[in-house]
C-alpha cells in the first residue's frame, strides 16, 4: 500500500538544454520549448543554459556566449518557464558536468563518436568554423554528462539530437555494466510538430536568416509575414492555390487551429494571398504581442536573471553532487 503510494507520487525527472547562441525563435518555441511549459507542472525539471557546449564550436569568439544565456534566460522566463518551480541553472557554474564528462569518455569508444550522424552532418554543413576539434567530437559525451548526472527519465529534445540521446543511453548502460547499477537509462520526449518551417521554407535556423523570434515586434512581424513566399502558381486573387507548397499555410497549419478551412479556401480559389498572410498576422500577432513587452521588463533587469541562474545553479551542484560521489565510489576513486 506504501509503497504503491510512494509509487504515484513520484514525479519524473526531466533535464532538457539549449546552447546559449542567442535570442529564441518560434522554431525553438514549436520544437521544445512548448513541451517544457506543458511538463513543468508534471515533472521535477532541470533546464540548463549548456554553455560549455556553446563554446565546443565557439571556441574561437567567446564573447557572446555569457550574454547570449541572459537573452535565453530572459526568452524562457517570458513563455512561461516558472523559475520558481523549476531549476533553471547553468552548465558551467555546476563543476560536476566537467568531471562526469572526463569520467564518461574514458569509456568511450572513439568507434561511437566518429559514426554520429548530427557530428558528420554539422562538419560537413557548418564551414565558417573549424570544428575538427577534440571537444566538438566529444559533444554527446557531454550531454550524456548533462543528463546522467540528474539521473533524468525524461529528455524533451528536437529530432536533431536523438542521436546523442541513444548514445546517452548505450553509454549509461557500459557505465552500468562495469560498475554497477547507478545510471539511469533516460527516454527522449520528441514534439509532434518536429520541423518548424523558416521564412524561406527551409528549416527555421539562425544560420539560416530565417527566422520569426519570440517577442518580435509588431512591425518587423508584420514585414516579415508580408513578405513571406506563397504558391507561385496563385498569381489572382481567384487563382486555385496549392497550400502544400506554401510557406504562409505551413504557419497556419501550426498554430491555427482553423488551418483546413483555410486549405479548403485555398484549392477551391476562394481565398486571397493578402487576406490568408492577414488572418496568419492576426494570430501571431495575438501570441508575440504581449511577449514583446514581457520579454522587455525581463531583460532589462540583469542582475535579476543572474541571481535566478545562480540560485538554480547552486540547487542543482547539490543534487550533481549526490551522483558524483556514487560514482566515485562505484569507480573506488
Ligand atoms: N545539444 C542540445 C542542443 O543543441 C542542447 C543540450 C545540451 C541538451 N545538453 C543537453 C539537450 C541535455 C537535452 C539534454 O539542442
Ligand atoms: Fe498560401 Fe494562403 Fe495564398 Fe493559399 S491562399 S497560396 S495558403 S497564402
Amino acid at each position: 500500500m506504501v509503497k504503491q503510494q510512494m509509487k504515484s507520487n513520484h514525479l519524473k525527472t526531466l533535464l532538457s538544454g539549449m546552447r546559449p547562441t542567442g535570442r529564441l525563435h518560434l522554431g525553438h518555441y514549436f520544437g521544445v520549448l512548448s513541451s517544457w511549459i506543458k511538463l513543468q507542472n508534471k515533472c521535477k525539471c532541470y533546464f540548463m543554459a549548456s554553455d560549455w557546449h556553446a563554446l565546443t564550436s565557439d571556441y574561437v569568439d567567446t564573447s557572446m556566449i555569457n550574454n547570449n544565456t541572459l537573452e535565453m534566460l530572459a526568452d524562457w522566463i517570458t513563455i512561461g518557464i516558472d523559475y520558481k518551480q523549476s531549476i533553471i541553472f547553468q552548465q558551467s557554474k555546476v563543476p560536476q558536468h566537467s568531471e562526469l564528462f572526463l569520467i564518461l569518455s574514458m569509456l568511450t569508444p572513439l568507434s561511437w563518436l566518429k559514426r554520429c550522424p548530427t557530428y558528420k552532418r554539422q562538419i560537413k554543413e557548418i564551414k565558417n568554423k573549424d570544428l575538427n576539434n577534440y571537444g566538438f567530437l566529444g559533444y554527446p559525451v557531454l550531454m550524456a554528462a548533462d543528463i546522467l548526472l540528474y539521473k533524468a527519465e525524461i529528455v524533451p529534445i528536437g529530432d536533431d539530437q536523438l542521436s546523442h540521446l541513444e548514445f546517452t543511453r548505450d553509454i549509461a548502460r557500459r557505465f552500468n555494466n562495469f560498475y554497477g547499477n547507478i545510471l539511469i537509462e533516460p527516454k527522449e520526449k520528441l514534439n509532434k510538430i518536429s520541423r518548424i518551417p523558416g521564412l524561406d521554407g527551409r528549416k527555421m535556423s539562425k544560420s539560416y536568416y530565417n527566422t520569426i523570434l519570440l517577442g518580435e515586434t509588431n512591425d518587423i512581424l508584420k514585414k516579415k509575414i508580408e513578405n513571406l513566399f506563397t504558391d507561385p502558381l496563385k498569381i489572382r486573387r481567384h487563382d486555385r492555390g496549392h497550400p502544400d507548397d506554401c510557406v504562409v499555410f505551413t504557419f497556419h497549419k501550426i498554430i491555427n487551429t482553423e488551418y483546413s478551412d483555410i486549405r479548403k479556401k485555398c484549392i477551391i480559389g476562394s481565398i486571397w494571398c493578402m487576406l490568408c498572410k492577414k488572418y496568419l498576422m492576426e494570430i501571431l500577432s495575438e501570441f508575440m504581442g504581449p511577449l514583446e513587452k514581457k520579454r522587455k521588463n525581463i531583460i532589462s533587469d540583469k542582475t535579476f536573471l543572474e541571481k535566478i541562474i545562480k540560485m538554480g545553479s547552486q540547487k542543482a551542484e547539490a543534487i550533481a553532487q549526490n551522483t558524483i560521489d556514487e560514482i566515485r565510489k562505484a569507480i573506488k576513486f
